[in-house]
């Protein structure tokens, strides 16, 4: 045992923990659960709603296992306790003094901790009257700001929000007014609750005072499904839980990742899935002798766009673009389709957008391109040909000129590159470098251009061939953030009939050209690409932690 550390025991469990550790910290590593409201890992720690009152061996009283800290070894607790439940049964019934009836019509029933505590901490029936329930009226559905409606009556006044506010996004919109029994939390005067972050304040609300206006009534979440994912709204990579029921994404909710994103995620991410269902791609369609589009089969389309590919690698003119949508073994097949053709001509956008930033305990975490995944891209070969998959990274990483990707669009204006398959990824009006008119202008010159995404957008009114693939919610994969961690995401559902996921679309292409190409799945693909990647050495797809993997940076 290090000498940072000591040992405590928990209900007969007995662990080590650093010391300083408090005991509902250490509760978790114990596998023992210590109830509490007002503590969260990240925020000061108040000792305010007196749920986590624990027995300490040689201490006359109970103690608040939030505001007790572990400081020598040997410190003996209980929790399985008569005195420890029954003071649990008396906070539980003053918290329900005042708290509504209100399960059946609140949002958070199902994963509400007033709900769960009753049920396991607290007693069938109370002392107080019902009638006399203080009430705070016209403050039932207050806008905090444009993301967080707060109920004051269900509010058991824990203060989590209000700290979140000045300690994590340190806005400080969010405060506590009036005394004692009045006590009402509110935005101060001329602010509102509208910072990047916002809507974490639901999250860590233990009860429904706090709702999302995204969510509140969409679901009752028992019936959601949830799967573990990511977000894809920018090059952070945040960890989430993707929350859904028959095959439609509800919400996205923060999965905790101390080296990622924490205990957070942005408003933005967020909103990302809501556009999913708009202006889908379910058919493969192929432009015809008259120029109309045309619904066509798998098999034909793919047909076809081999015998493009083909000619255009016959006459030099073949590139294959991605925007770093695409997870890292769809890249990595596009990567060995450009091989195939043996063209040089491939290429990741680069997307610089807004940055996002999201603090964790190594200083933050901060998004600043508009795809997920344009790393993980290059990881997988899909940069300047001639280069290994780091070299093409470190060299893309460092770039300020326009890159291969970009050059390829630019040169189908004189057809230098008139054969284009494109990934994409993008949805319909949103503004990235397949939108643009400049762009759209280019592709126009080009003798055939092949789309891989999963909506109508602006991009596909002038390809050729359309295909329609999966979204990340339906399908698996992985991706590479700014920190050059590599991270898994799980497919939540299946994608709609007519629909591929990316990796079959194209592991199928690659086999017109290699009839020797057995991988069909990501985690074959995945593996495959580990096989021959430096910095993947010894990495399986099945092995890879829920945490994700830190891979080397290359030098900027
Ligand atoms: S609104 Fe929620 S998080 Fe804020 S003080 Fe009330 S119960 Fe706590
Ligand atoms: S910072 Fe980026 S990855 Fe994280 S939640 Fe926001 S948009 Fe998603
Ligand atoms: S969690 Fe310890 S007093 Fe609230």
């Amino acid at each position: 045992m290090s000498s940072s550390m000591v040992s405590v025991t928990i209900d007969g469990r007995t662990v080590e923990v650093e010391a300083g550790s408090n005991l509902v910290d250490a509760s978790f590593k114990a596998g023992v659960q210590i109830p509490h409201y007002c503590y969260h890992p990240r925020l000061s720690v108040v000792g305010q709603c007196r749920m986590c009152l624990v027995k300490i061996e040689g201490v006359p009283k109970l103690q608040t296992g939030c505001t007790t800290q572990i400081t020598k070894d040997g410190m003996v607790v209980r929790i399985d306790d008569d005195e420890v439940r029954a003071a649990q049964e008396g906070i539980m019934e003053f918290l329900l003094i005042n708290h509504p009836l209100d399960c059946p019509i609140c949002d958070q029933a199902g994963e509400c901790a007033l709900q769960d505590y009753s049920f396991k901490h607290g007693q069938a029936f109370s002392r107080f009257s019902y009638e006399d329930k203080r009430t705070y009226p016209g403050k039932e559905r207050i806008p905090l700001g444009p993301n967080v409606v707060l109920n004051m009556n269900r509010c058991i006044q824990c203060t989590l929000c209000v700290r979140f506010t000045e300690e994590i996004t340190q806005t400080g919109e969010l405060g506590f007014f009036q005394r004692g029994s009045r006590a009402e939390i509110g935005v101060f005067p001329g602010k509102e609750l509208d910072n990047p972050l916002s809507t974490c304040v639901v999250d860590i609300c233990p009860v429904g005072a706090l709702t999302s206006t995204q969510f509140r009534f969409a679901e009752r979440v028992w019936y959601l499904d949830k799967t573990p994912s990511l977000c894809t709204g920018c090059d952070a990579g945040c960890n989430i839980t993707l929350e859904h029921r028959q095959g439609k994404i509800r919400r996205y909710k923060p999965r905790t990742n101390v080296e990622v994103n924490d205990y957070w995620m942005c408003d933005f991410g967020r909103t990302t899935f809501l556009s999913y269902e708009e202006d889908r791609l379910t058919t493969p369609q192929r432009r015809d002798a008259q120029g109309q589009m045309r619904a066509t089969t798998w098999d034909q389309a793919l047909s076809s766009v081999y015998h493009f590919l083909i000619d255009g690698a016959a006459m030099g003119t073949v590139g294959i673009v991605a925007r770093g949508a695409a997870t890292t073994e769809e890249a990595y097949l596009l990567r060995l389709l450009a091989d195939s053709l043996e063209t040089p001509h491939r290429g990741v956008l680069r997307e610089p957008g807004p940055v996002r930033s999201i603090p964790n305990l190594n200083g933050g975490l901060t998004g600043r391109e508009i795809t997920p995944n344009r790393r993980g891209a290059l990881l997988a070969g899909l940069g300047p040909a001639g280069l290994g998959p780091e070299d093409s990274e470190a060299s893309a990483d460092s770039a300020t000129s326009p890159g291969e990707a970009e050059k390829i669009l630019g040169g189908a204006v004189n057809g230098a590159h008139s054969v284009l398959l494109i990934f994409d990824g993008g949805r319909a009006g949103s503004d990235n470098a397949l939108s643009r008119p400049a762009a759209l202008e280019s592709l126009r010159q080009a003798q055939t251009v092949v789309v891989l995404g999963w909506a109508s957008t602006e991009l596909t009114q002038v390809a050729d061939i359309v295909l329609p693939i999966a979204t990340h919610a339906e399908t698996e994969g992985t991706l590479v953030n700014s920190q050059h961690r590599l991270q898994k995401f799980e497919r939540a559902f299946l994608p709609p009939s007519g629909v591929r996921t990316g990796v079959e679309a194209l592991s199928d292409l690659v086999r017109r050209f290699r009839s020797d190409f057995a991988a069909q799945t990501v985690s074959e693909v995945f593996d495959l690409m580990a096989g021959e990647t430096p910095s993947l050495e010894g990495i399986r797809l099945a092995g890879l932690p829920a945490g994700g993997i830190q891979l080397p940076v290359p030098p900027e």
